[in-house]
């Protein structure tokens, strides 16, 4: 089966960029990948026009159904309510309100409001989620299971960390707390999945402090990055888990992580600029 993996295409940021990103999805539908992963960051704000323009898009050229998208939230998808404050001229007076607007929603932003925000977006690509599977644990559906043929399955994993003035300040940051842990290790435990190319599809990366230290500065490496992202690494070994995929840091890359055994990662975050993975679940060294 032939997946093509792309991340990061940020729906709205202008008209110009907006109709890349239709040339970039009719680029590859012309290609007849069997299925598309979108590791989040699908929209850049979050808004009603953007999730109806770029779900638009995915479904005029065949990515619309379970069978041919799998899709995952990213930041941008959910939380950049929280800068829309900061969009206004830039009189001081009018900058010191948007920050405390900002305070304001961080200190109230809680489970009930990210549910809501991570049903918001899975609204606009439901056909995506059927017949997916789920365990016990999982929050609106994240972390499920998806068989896409006898060789291949696809586990969809909701990687952001809850805004938060102390855990989360620029609503960057992704993490692997307990519930995401043992909702996915419950789920991998119930439905083995020997035999097959088991994919991961998340919007926060897996490289270390010091490599994103070493790639950009040390605020970056702090504001971008997946805490506890070594449980992933633990439960991709256990679970057998051949590739991950992810995006967040905007550019394209290829890397690996595990101790026992190497595990492939693909980062799409430069998919907007640049090519896209392409990668053949039959290939065994995919
Ligand atoms: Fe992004």
């Amino acid at each position: 089966m032939k997946i093509v993996h792309i991340s990061d295409l940020h729906y709205g940021i202008s008209e110009h960029h907006n109709k890349s990103v239709e040339r970039k999805i009719r680029d590859i539908a012309s290609h007849h990948p069997s299925h598309l992963v979108i590791t989040g960051d699908l929209t850049n704000t979050g808004r009603e026009k953007e999730y109806k323009g770029i779900s638009e898009i995915l479904k005029r050229y065949g990515f619309f159904e379970a069978s041919r998208l799998t899709v995952v939230p990213g930041n941008h998808d959910l939380y950049m309510q929280f800068f829309a404050h900061f969009k206004t001229p830039e009189s001081l007076y009018r900058k010191f309100a948007g920050v405390r607007k900002y305070l304001g929603l961080m200190v109230n932003y809680r489970l009930k409001k990210y549910r809501k925000d991570l049903n918001h977006f899975k609204s606009y690509f439901q056909a995506s989620f059927e017949g997916v599977i789920t365990s016990r644990g999982n929050l609106c559906g994240y972390p499920f299971l998806k068989i896409l043929d006898e060789k291949t399955a696809i586990i969809g994993i909701d990687s952001n960390q809850l805004p938060g003035i102390a855990r989360n300040p620029a609503c960057s940051n992704g993490v692997c707390d307990m519930q995401d842990y043992r909702a996915l290790d419950l789920l991998l435990t119930e439905h083995p999945m020997k035999g097959k190319c088991i994919i991961a599809a998340m919007h926060n990366y897996l490289y270390s402090y010091e490599q994103v230290v070493k790639m950009s500065s040390k605020i970056f490496a702090r504001f971008m990055a997946t805490r506890k992202y070594e449980r992933y690494i633990e439960l991709f070994e256990k679970h057998h888990v051949n590739i991950v995929l992810h995006g967040h840091y905007h550019f394209n890359d290829e890397y690996y992580v595990g101790h026992k055994k190497k595990i492939r990662v693909l980062n799409g975050g430069g998919s907007r600029w640049g090519k896209w993975h392409e990668i053949d679940t039959c290939d065994p060294v995919a």
